[in-house]
């Protein structure tokens, strides 16, 4: 076991838990999942006694799954001491299965029943959906039916879904899906992940707004003149072709992380510190955005897209997105929002821009009429999480001349060791039962409500081509 270096007022689930992984050997249990949880173990975050199962189909033994898992870790650029990987890789073991047939579910149990077993104890059981979203369905009934999740239920243990996004494709499918979901499980058994609500900057947002009379008195349509968030990657989709072309930008981060981060800006104010009120006030915020009218629409796809392993050669996904509305809510009339996202862009850009309307009579300059003097808010999450304020200062000199000025309000370097990443936060959130960071039924609904006709006038508007490494389509054309 590390030593642990939690701060004081950290307070850990100590009851044995297992962690059933549903795509083992996937890209996210690699590269986020099993990193996050051995994050958590280093950090005595976990609790002293678990087990990790990973499903997947190939057929690997445990000291297999454990050396791959293993290789993945230093393949992510972990510097880790090797006998802290070992030994957190020695709670990992491995069912080799499809998620689609029941007899997965029963070499789960016999898992889940060698741990509790060992421990002669009836565990705390987190099952985790790191699959592509057509097998959630099955995996929903095979957990119920199987019942996997209720082995210790009469003991005072609990069972959880941790749900990873996209939730459905539409509305419609998301709303089936949902049916299935509150059929099967309690609300208080679901986690439905966005991992932007568990990054610290995400949650900064929160802070920055109800924490500061200086913002919150400005926080307003009367104040704020635009509202623009941008999620520019730089990476292509690489070896995620063909969960990609089923998705597209849209779904893949838009109905999701940046509908969130909109949902954070503009909720009105609400009893933060409790999770019920913190999620219905996102929903009416999401909410809100059925009344809105798109006034730019753009799509666009980079070029080389449709000959990468797993998309169709004429593959009508969008690798790029920007929608933008003057909006018509009673709170925010009048203001501008726009969401732009895209991949393989010129450069990473992570980002809440806030530009708040200029002065009435600004002593900008000796000559200024008109006058452009803004003060802007940027709300970075990646690749450092920051907020800058500008600000408007006369330069030095004789002459009243102003210059831009940035204050910056929190640096966060992203490997900073007191800052959990998103993920261990997911888990960690999941383990001590807090579903504040977790996505509700109606949020889901809401969002999907607003981007379903987006997605269904797509086919309708033409389809951009941009260059790699450039700012995106160019929409003069
Ligand atoms: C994921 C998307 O949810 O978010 C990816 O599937 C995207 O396509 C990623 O790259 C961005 O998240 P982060 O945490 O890397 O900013």
């Amino acid at each position: 076991m590390p030593s642990s270096f939690l701060p004081k007022t950290f307070k850990k689930n100590n009851a044995p838990t297992a962690f059933v992984v549903f795509g083992g050997t996937g890209d996210l249990a690699q590269t986020k999942l099993l990193p996050a949880l051995l994050d958590l173990f280093i950090r005595g975050a976990l609790p002293d006694s678990f087990v990790v199962i990973g499903l997947s189909r190939k057929p690997l033994s445990d000291a297999e799954y454990q050396a791959f898992m293993k290789e993945s870790v230093y393949r992510k650029g972990h510097n880790h001491e090797e006998t802290v990987v070992n030994d957190f890789c020695s709670h990992l073991r491995y069912v080799s299965g499809s998620f689609a047939e029941i007899e997965s579910y029963e070499k789960i149990k016999t898992a889940l029943q060698e741990f509790d077993d060992s421990i002669k104890q009836c565990t705390n059981k987190l099952f985790y959906l790191a699959v592509p979203p057509q097998y959630y369905e099955d995996i929903f009934e095979h957990l119920h039916s199987s019942q996997a999740m209720k082995l210790c239920d009469n003991v005072g243990s609990w069972s959880r879904l941790l749900v990873e996004k996209p939730f459905g494709r539409d509305l419609e499918t998301a709303q089936v899906l949902e049916k299935k979901l509150c059929s099967l499980f309690a609300d208080e058994q679901i986690y439905r992940i966005d991992h932007y609500l568990a990054k610290n900057a995400v949650e900064n947002i929160i802070s920055l707004r109800f924490a500061n009379s200086i913002i919150a008195d400005s926080w307003k349509k009367e104040q704020i003149e635009s509202i623009a968030i941008k999620l520019f990657e730089t990476k292509d989709v690489s070896n995620r072709g063909s969960f990609y072309d089923a998705i597209g930008t849209l779904r893949d981060v838009g109905q999701n992380h940046m509908l969130q981060i909109f949902a954070l800006l503009t909720m009105a104010p609400s009893d933060i510190h409790n999770p019920q009120a913190l999620r219905q006030a996102r929903a009416k915020a999401l909410e809100n955005l059925l009344d809105q009218k798109l006034d730019e629409v753009v799509r666009g796809q980079y070029e080389g897209f449709s000959e990468t392993t797993g998309v169709a050669p004429e593959s009508q996904t969008e690798t790029y997105f920007k929608l933008s509305f003057i909006s018509k809510d009673e709170l925010w009339k009048g203001v501008r929002v726009t969401l732009e996202a895209g991949k393989a862009l010129n450069q990473q850009i992570n980002e809440a821009v806030v530009t708040f309307r200029p002065i009435d009579t600004c002593h900008c300059g000796s000559s200024d009429e008109i006058h452009e003097h803004r003060n802007v808010l940027r709300i970075q999450f990646a690749p450092t999480q920051n907020m800058r304020l500008s600000m408007w200062v006369k330069k030095p000199g004789f002459d009243f001349v102003l210059e831009e000025k940035e204050f910056e309000l929190a640096n966060e370097e992203s490997n900073d060791v007191n800052s959990p990443e998103a993920y261990e936060r997911v888990l960690f959130d999941c383990i001590t039962g807090d579903q504040t960071r977790f996505v509700s039924g109606a949020e889901v609904e809401s969002s999907w409500r607003f981007i379903t006709p987006i997605l269904e006038s797509f086919s309708e508007l033409p389809l951009l081509k941009y260059k790699v490494g450039s700012t995106g389509p160019d929409t003069n054309l």
